[in-house]
């Protein structure tokens, strides 16, 4: 795809700041093991993401958390990670076997208490979510073809002052033209609706290294 994308200096440095900066992160090599022995696939953000995901929580002073998407846990540890002791994260995943493998791992970091795992369609998850106390932090982390539909529900679910983030905005530049890629497009129409809509205000940040070319797309509710 992209030339740039493949010098092998992005992923060089991204160990480099990972192994500096992020110092392994406690319990997070028994999250990849498992993520591996379970045969799950290797798509969880790179440890300075998650590590960004946590700092974010943290500056924001954000207790509650809705996670959609997650796979073996790595991100959902991260922001249990910068929440307060009676802080709570809800985790939505389609994937029972998934659930089970993040469970498992999100008990071993010692958060079993302040997560929720929603296991199913978290389209059908959502609407269950409406009525209690709004979300301060949402990280969308999921299938991309329902990116727009995430999106909308963060809204409903949260307040203004709340932070969405959304992983996987750039594709490896597949959205400049998402063709027949369902991801792509997916992903378009939700950056197209989060720039569009006058209840948010957003950017992205890309970044090269251990995932590829990719990016994080974040958003304040006003
Ligand atoms: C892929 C990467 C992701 O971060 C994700 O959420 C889903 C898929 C991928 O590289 O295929
Ligand atoms: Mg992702």
């Amino acid at each position: 795809m992209v030339e740039h994308v493949n010098q092998p200096g992005w992923a060089d440095v991204e160990e480099y700041l990972s192994t500096t900066l992020v110092r392994g992160g406690a319990g997070m090599d028994a999250v990849i093991s498992s993520t591996d022995a379970a045969g799950m696939p290797r798509i969880e953000v790179a440890p300075t993401a998650g590590k960004l995901l946590m700092l974010l929580a943290r500056i924001q002073g954000a207790r509650r958390v809705l996670e959609i998407g997650t796979l073996a846990g790595f991100s959902t540890i991260w922001l249990a990670r910068g929440i307060p002791e009676d802080g709570h994260v809800t985790t939505c995943e389609f994937l029972p076997e998934h659930a089970a493998v993040a469970r498992k791992n999100i008990d071993a970091a010692g958060f079993g208490a302040k997560v929720e795992i929603r296991v199913g369609p978290a389209l059908q998850t959502l609407p269950t979510l409406a009525g209690g106390d709004p979300y301060d932090f949402v990280f969308i982390d999921a299938d991309k073809g329902n990116d727009v539909n995430y999106v909308q529900w963060a809204l409903k679910l949260t307040r203004p002052g709340s932070v969405i983030v959304m992983d996987n905005v750039v594709w490896e530049g597949a959205i400049l033209d998402p063709g027949e890629d369902p991801d792509a497009a997916g992903i378009r129409a939700a950056l197209d609706f989060i720039g569009s809509s006058p209840r948010l205000d957003a950017t992205a940040i890309q970044t090269a290294g251990t995932k590829g070319w990719d990016g994080f797309a974040i958003a304040i509710v006003t």
